[in-house]
Formats: C-alpha cells, structure tokens, sequence
C-alpha cells in the first residue's frame, strides 16, 4: 500500500511502524508501508529466521484451527489480536472442516479494522464478526463477541501473536484468567507467543530493536511463562511447544522441521 493511500484512512500513522503490517510484510502481504518494510528489514537483517518464524505461526494457526474445528469438534471461535487478513484466515479454516462454524476477530489496529471486511466472508451456514478493541479490555471483548457466539457452548480462545504485545506478566495472566473464566467447560485455550529459547541472543537484540522503532513493544516469555498461561486447563499433546513442531505436517521428503522462537501450546477447559 502507498504511504498516500494511507493517509486517507483516520487513525493511521504512517511513519511509525506496526506489528501487524510488519507481520504482514514477512508474511508476504501488501497491506505494509514503507516504515513497516524498513523495520521487517532491520529485524530480520539481525535475525534472518525471524520471516520463516512468521510463517511458522501462520502455519500453526492452520493446524491449530483444523484440530479444533475436526477432532476437538469446535464451532465457536474468538480470534483476539487477528491480524491483517492473509490467506487462510480462521473462518476459512474453520469453517473449510465445519460450515457453520462462527468467528468473532478482535484486534486494535486501525489498518486491520479498514480490512475488516475480508475477515467477514462468512460461509451462509456460519457467521463472522469483528470487533475493534483491545485486549486489554476483556469486558468489552467478552461483551461484543455475546452478539455473535453463545457462551453456553465451548468456544475456542485464539491468542496468537497477541500477548507478547502485553508488557506486564501479571496483567497477560489476568487477562487469560478473565477471558477462560468466561468459556464454559469443554472450552479450549490456544496460545502463540514469542520466546528466545532457541535463538537466544539474537532474539533478544532483534527485539530490542523492533522495541525501539516499532509499536507496540514485545516483551520475549520462558517457555515456562508461557504454559503458565494454561494454569488450571488440560494440555493437549504435545504440550507448549515451539509451533513448528505442533504436530507438524511431516512427509518423508522434508522430515520434521527446525524448532523456532514462537512457543504454543492448546488446553482443554474441564
Ligand atoms: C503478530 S500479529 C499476529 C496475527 C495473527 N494472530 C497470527 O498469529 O498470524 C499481532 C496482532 O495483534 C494485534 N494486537 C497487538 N496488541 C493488541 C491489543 N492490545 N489488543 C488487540 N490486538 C492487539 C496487532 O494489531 C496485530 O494485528
């Protein structure tokens, strides 16, 4: 997108760069400015796995979403911190294994909100919703995602890429609490989230970085600080893990695939 395109849109400002059109730009997208292309650039100049770590998360988002819809039997989920659409958004998965699954996106990204409206292309036997907030506002969240899910019936919660956005440990843990109190049993919880487990230093000096020129902050969790966010729920196997290696797509061409910085795991509501 051209940085005059841009500047008709309200609340974009387009000299700072941002997660989700930085994200966008390693994902292959368009939807990115010439700010966010220079600081995906910077990063990954310091951390070249960072682009095949943003596809890895993308890709764990796909096997994680067909689990829940298949096998798990999921027809509700909340994608909070969605991202700019791509290919393979949630509803498309989900609702690829099960039509009339429903979505409610959740993000606090202007420019993810002026594309809101290919994220809202509902199969006719499902529904789809998006709602401009943040996740730091669980009430609200939990509030409009009641006008499109029943809170009755399990709902799969999605925070991937989100909460590595929420500097405070304790206030992410809360936030995960409040949003699990509100799911009813049989309810899952999935979670991608930045580490420096395997890359160590470098991570760590590429986020510093993004943390200097891009918004909003990243703070990097232990794998340890991530399954906490699972406290009280039942892990499904393999457990927390790095994404890549969540029950991957193995064929015996490509073997299983090298573990990178973004650790997840899903958990089972009791
Ligand atoms: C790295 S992208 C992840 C996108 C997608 N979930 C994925 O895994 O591919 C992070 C997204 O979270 C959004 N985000 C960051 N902080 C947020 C907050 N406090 N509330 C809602 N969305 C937030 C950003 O705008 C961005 O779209």
């Amino acid at each position: 997108m051209s940085d005059d395109a841009a500047a008709a849109r309200p609340g974009l400002d387009t000299t700072v760069s941002h997660s989700a059109r930085i994200w966008n730009y390693w994902l292959g997208g368009k939807d990115n400015f010439a700010v966010d292309r220079e600081a995906g650039d910077r990063v990954a100049a310091m951390l070249p796995i960072i682009v095949a770590q943003a596809r890895a998360d993308r890709a764990f988002l796909g096997r994680a979403v067909r689990y829940l819809a298949g096998p798990a039997g999921v027809r509700q989920f909340l994608d909070i911190g969605t991202g700019l659409p791509t290919a393979d958004n949630t509803h498309q998965v989900a609702q690829r294994v099960a039509p009339e699954a429903r979505i409610v996106y959740v993000d606090n990204d202007p420019l993810v909100l002026s594309h809101a409206r290919a994220l809202l292309t509902s199969s006719p036997e499902g529904r789809c919703d998006y709602i401009d907030a943040d996740l730091r506002e669980p009430e609200k969240v939990l509030a409009g995602a009641a006008q499109t899910l029943d809170f009755t019936q399990p709902v799969a919660l999605l925070l991937l890429g989100v909460l590595h956005h929420i500097p405070s440990t304790d206030q992410a843990q809360e936030i995960v609490r409040q949003l699990v109190a509100a799911l009813p049993p049989g309810s899952f919880l999935a979670i991608n989230h930045s580490t420096s487990a395997v890359s160590g230093a470098a991570m760590e000096d590429a986020v510093a970085h993004w943390n200097r020129v891009g918004t909003p902050t990243m703070t990097l969790r232990s794998p340890e600080q991530i399954a906490r966010f699972f406290d009280g729920l039942d892990l499904v196997p393999p457990g927390v893990v790095s994404c890549s290696l969540w029950r991957p797509d193995i064929s015996p061409l490509n073997g299983q695939p090298p573990p990178v910085d973004e650790f997840c795991g899903v958990a089972r509501k009791p």
